[in-house]
């Protein structure tokens, strides 16, 4: 069986576990084999180092970030047409445009607030957010752009150049977070591709989902392990898992809340903006899902094979909301919003920015489509929710007017 065709990431869930990898015809030219060999070798040699198993995150990071090697890191397309998958800033720059109304209601008159985008990509959401802001007369004093993978910098910069070169004596690249922030700090699709634990609780007890290797050379294979860490084992009791006569699998993100905590920390005044699929804790532990969200993309091709081809596919989790709404109150931020991406680009005038793009009918009928795909419930609409953590903000922000789910959480 084929697996199931699908540019965008996320939207293949629950029941993704019961679709094959890619076919024979997807295979990668020998070089790509070689390199994701390359990987295969330094996480066996890690497996090995731990005793024959390493935790799935430890897995999930170095399947994604080793240097050189990693998917986000080892020089991969990812995005676009020729890449893996497409994100919201790649179909259309109305998303880019409907992020920065919301930017610009929290910086607008400030000019010492920065903007901080995590996991800029390709750059693309920055170009749009900076054209938007600049037409809104609501420039921020930087917009720095902060990847824990380098790797993407110089195409980030050759979108700049090519859209908004007039602005980029405002941009900066950052490595590391600032010691206080002022502003804003957005971030598109970063928290699902930060690695998470695999917990499998079953009538025998609740485990640790980790990586062996099936002899020295073998494959990769999960393997459970009682659970040694502590915060992983409250976390694990924290999430309402009911056992319906099965096992239940699924992912708790400590480090995407320890990013946010760590933003939140930082966060001296301003919005933390982040938009991602995913649920409140209760949608997300349904007895339903009892497979988990671990979702791969390769080639456009969705799948739940995490050890198909090491370093060159894409390996995302759904993000848990409810533990990133608790990661931000738990420093102080206020949960300011929590609603589906429909209604925060609505909320943000999806519909005026589309009759701008659509000056004549051929534009309307291509600038329409795109749109339709941000919020249809079909595709990104609804499983895309947006959320808004806040310090010393009190006024309603405009993203979230029109719709509030934060009664989900
Ligand atoms: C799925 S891509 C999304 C890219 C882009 N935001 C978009 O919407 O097209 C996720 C990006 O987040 C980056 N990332 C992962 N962890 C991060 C972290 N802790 N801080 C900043 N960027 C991170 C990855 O390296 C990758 O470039």
């Amino acid at each position: 069986m084929p697996s199931l065709t699908s540019p965008f990431r996320g939207l293949v869930s629950p029941r993704i576990a019961s679709v094959q990898i890619p076919s024979a015809a997807l295979a990668p030219s020998a070089e790509a084999r070689a390199h994701s060999d390359a990987l295969v070798e330094r996480i066996r040699a890690a497996i090995d180092a731990g005793g024959g198993w390493i935790g799935f995150d430890t897995f999930m990071h170095m399947a994604l970030y080793t240097p050189g090697l990693g998917y986000y890191s080892g020089g991969a397309v990812k995005f676009g047409v020729g890449g893996d998958f497409v994100t919201a800033p790649g179909l259309t720059p109305l998303f880019g445009r409907c992020v920065a109304q919301q930017i610009g209601e929290v910086i607008a008159h400030r000019p010492d607030a920065d903007v901080i985008e995590l996991g800029p990509g390709t750059g693309v959401l920055a170009a749009d957010v900076l054209h938007e802001l600049d037409a809104l007369h609501a420039l921020p004093g930087r917009y720095c752009m902060l990847d824990v993978s380098g790797e993407l910098r110089a195409r980030q910069q050759a979108t700049l150049v090519q859209r908004v070169p007039h602005l980029l004596d405002r941009v900066e690249w950052l490595d590391v977070l600032p010691d206080a922030i002022d502003g804003v700090v957005v971030a598109n699709e970063v928290l699902d591709a930060l690695p998470v634990q695999l917990v499998h609780w079953t009538a025998d007890g609740v485990f640790e989902r980790g990586v062996a290797c099936t002899g020295a050379a073998g494959p990769f294979r999960f393997e459970d392990r009682p659970i040694v860490d502590r915060r992983l084992e409250q976390a694990a009791a924290s999430r309402g898992v009911v056992l319906d006569g099965g096992d239940y699998i699924g992912e708790i993100g400590l480090q995407a809340e320890a990013l946010v905590a760590s933003i939140g920390e930082r966060l001296e005044r301003g919005l933390l903006l982040l938009v991602d699929y995913g649920f409140g804790r209760r949608e997300f532990f349904h007895p339903q899902r009892r497979h988990g969200t671990l979702m791969c993309h390769w080639r456009h091709h969705a799948h739940a094979d995490p050890f198909h081809l090491p370093g060159l596919q894409d390996i995302t989790a759904h993000v848990d909301f409810t533990g990133i709404a608790e990661a931000g109150v738990d420093v102080g931020l206020r949960l300011a919003g929590y609603t589906t991406q429909a209604s925060f680009l609505v909320a943000c005038g999806l519909l005026d920015r589309l009759m701008d793009m659509a000056d004549t009918r051929l534009g309307y009928a291509r600038a329409t489509a795109p749109a339709q795909k941000l919020v249809s419930p079909a595709e990104m609409g609804e499983l895309f929710k947006v959320m808004a953590l806040t310090r010393g903000i009190d006024a309603p922000l405009v993203g979230f007017t029109l719709g509030d789910l934060t009664r989900t959480l």
